[in-house]
């Protein structure tokens, strides 16, 4: 693992409206990620954490501020200038399901942001289709299959399969696992580590919740009413908060009633537990 930023954000600035009317919904942002490494951003609702999301990937254009993306400046490109580099820093979405076309497979879905990169041959994008497929973990029968067909998890490793087949450097996952119930959480969890870790992703983690952050990141990034509170190794911060803020955060997560009822502790178990699982199945294949 190299340590050069792949992704470096400074001084970001996003507001909403213009004028009086500006409301600054990001607040000078900066932080970078080295390629192959993550980053979680963490804050309450309402913090800023999808609109930097956002932005990074340019479904909004920043008010002020550089997204560096292997040095070039990705906030003041047009939209013909992005398109070339566009598929490089992808998005997985709390829920894909309003983003699954209802009417196509699965494989389909996976296959067409191939097509859309100019990939002409029909049985190559249906190949690699199939590979997605089996890396997030749904078995070859899924392939046929609509999207109302899929629990809550299996849509959401559609989604990364999707993501995945845009070929991108960086994922950015905003609140990925967020709707889903507790042992499903981890079993995504699971499949996210594994793939940067056979994969050498760089992740951008965005959740509400410090067990996921725990388990997706080693660095964290605090954010408040838009503002970086404090930034720095996750177990270091998680340990030590140095702001009141942090502190609360921290609290409530601990707290089943308050969060998504996952604690940090469950969490690595749960990772363990898919990582077993996932070595089993390997053996398993080796010897069959
Ligand atoms: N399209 C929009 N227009 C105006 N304000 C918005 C818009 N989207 C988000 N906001 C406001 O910006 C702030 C940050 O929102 P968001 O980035 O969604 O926070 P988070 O993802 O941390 O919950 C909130 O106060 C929210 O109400
Ligand atoms: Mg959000």
């Amino acid at each position: 693992m190299t340590t050069r930023p792949l992704l470096e954000v400074r001084h970001l600035v996003v507001e909403y409206g213009t004028g009086e009317h500006a409301y600054r919904a990001v607040d000078d942002v900066s932080f970078s990620v080295p390629a192959g490494g993550s980053l979680a951003i963490v804050g309450e609702s309402g913090s800023g954490k999808s609109t930097i999301a956002k932005a990074l990937v340019r479904l909004l254009k920043p008010t002020a501020g550089e997204v560096l993306l292997d040095g070039t400046d990705l906030a003041v490109l047009g939209s013909r200038e992005l398109r070339p580099i566009r598929h490089r820093i992808q998005m997985v979405f709390q829920d894909p399901y309003g983003s699954l076309d209802p009417h196509l497979s699965a494989r389909d879905i996976v296959a067409e942001p191939m097509a859309a990169r100019g990939e002409r041959s029909k049985a190559v994008r249906r190949k690699r289709a199939a590979e997605l497929i089996d890396q997030v973990g749904l078995p070859t029968s899924a392939l046929e299959r609509k999207p109302h067909e899929f629990s809550g998890g299996q849509r959401q490793r559609i989604g990364i399969a999707r993501a995945l087949a845009s070929e991108p450097d960086v994922l950015v996952l905003d609140e990925a696992t967020s709707a889903l119930d507790v042992s499903v959480q981890a079993q995504i969890l699971g499949v996210l580590d594994a793939l940067r870790r056979d994969t050498g992703l760089t992740y951008l983690a965005i959740s509400h919740n410090l067990g996921v952050v725990r388990a997706l990141s080693e660095n964290v990034l605090v954010l408040r009413s838009g503002k970086v509170v404090e930034q720095g190794p996750t177990e270091e911060i998680l340990a030590n908060p140095q702001e009141p803020y942090t502190r609360m955060l921290r609290r409530s997560a601990l707290e089943p009633t308050t969060m998504t009822g996952l604690k940090p502790r469950e969490m690595v178990r749960g990772i363990a537990a898919a990582r077993a699982a996932e070595n089993a199945a390997a053996a398993a294949a080796v010897v069959a």
